[in-house]
């Protein structure tokens, strides 16, 4: 599958075409983005770390028969723009999601996925376009999430600040409305939960560096994702010990449907930057 090398100064980026999936951020040669050993990258499958994108359902979506996380991350994207060295612009329309899934979401769609590397910094930005005619019938919702996978040296001495005060839903038992009452939110087993309402830029501390993860309003959710020992066992695409040296900090709008009526569009952008 071919991926696009971008650079600023010193920092470089990789992004497949197979779901748009940014698999590298480098930073002064330092590696910022998790990438499993063990990612499928030949297009068979979505690519195990990076930074999928899901679309149009974040899970699975009751009565869709869409797999979990939707079809984008198992799409070709094509390429709109790849004039400069540090921006790339990438689209998807239905004609690039496989058949058997193109089926089982018949509607007329547009997503373009702008990258844009900085010295310190990169945006990644998510355009959807309902392309439909102006027909009321043809208006579609979806949910939406930048699934990015960060890379940590050691997840015992890594933390996510920003999070105190805000409910979440923890995935695992499906409780809901709990608040963080963590200044600093650390993992030490399985953790899957959705943060509700996130306000503020959030900070991702390790050792060595801090990350931190702003957004455009228009995404309202964060989800912290790691699936430790058990899980990690599961997946045939993910090491066994990589639980270790990964955190997904995921930016998206999943509580609620987002509603698009013909001729409409939705934006929403992220941006990571990295004090090293
Ligand atoms: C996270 C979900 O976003 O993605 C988890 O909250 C899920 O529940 C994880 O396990 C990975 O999903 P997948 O489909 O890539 O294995």
């Amino acid at each position: 599958m071919p991926s696009f090398t971008l650079t600023h100064g010193s920092s470089t980026a990789e992004v497949y075409a197979h779901g748009a999936t940014l698999t590298s951020w480098k930073v002064n040669g330092i590696e910022q983005i998790f990438l499993s050993k063990k990612a499928v990258l030949d297009g068979s499958k979505a690519i195990r770390g990076g930074i999928p994108l899901v679309f149009p359902h974040f899970g699975k979506r009751e009565g869709s028969d869409l797999p979990q996380h939707g079809f984008a991350r198992s799409s070709t994207w094509s390429v709109v723009d790849s004039s400069k060295p540090d921006v790339l612009v990438l689209q998807l329309t239905p004609e690039g999601v496989p058949e058997q899934l193109r089926k089982l979401w018949p509607h007329e769609f547009k997503l373009l996925y702008t990258v844009s590397l900085g010295s310190h910094l990169i945006t990644t930005k998510l355009d959807v376009y309902n392309t439909a005619e102006d027909d009321a019938a043809k208006e579609w919702d979806f949910t939406v999430l930048l699934h990015t996978y960060l890379r940590v040296p050691k997840i015992e001495t890594t933390h996510v600040a920003g999070l105190k005060g805000v409910k979440f839903t923890e995935k695992i038992n499906g409780i809901t409305d709990k608040e963080e009452e963590r200044e600093q939110v650390t993992v030490a087993q399985e953790v899957d939960r959705i943060y509700s309402n996130v306000k503020l830029p959030l900070t991702v501390h390790t050792d060595s560096e801090i990350l931190t993860v702003s957004k455009t309003t228009s995404f309202n959710d964060v989800v912290v994702w790691n699936p430790w020992v058990e899980k990690a066992k599961a997946m045939a695409d993910f090491d066994d010990d990589e639980y270790k040296s990964m955190l997904c900090v995921e930016i998206g709008t999943v509580n609620e449907f987002i509603q698009l009526k013909p001729g409409k569009s939705w934006s929403g952008s992220q941006t990571l930057s990295a004090k090293i």
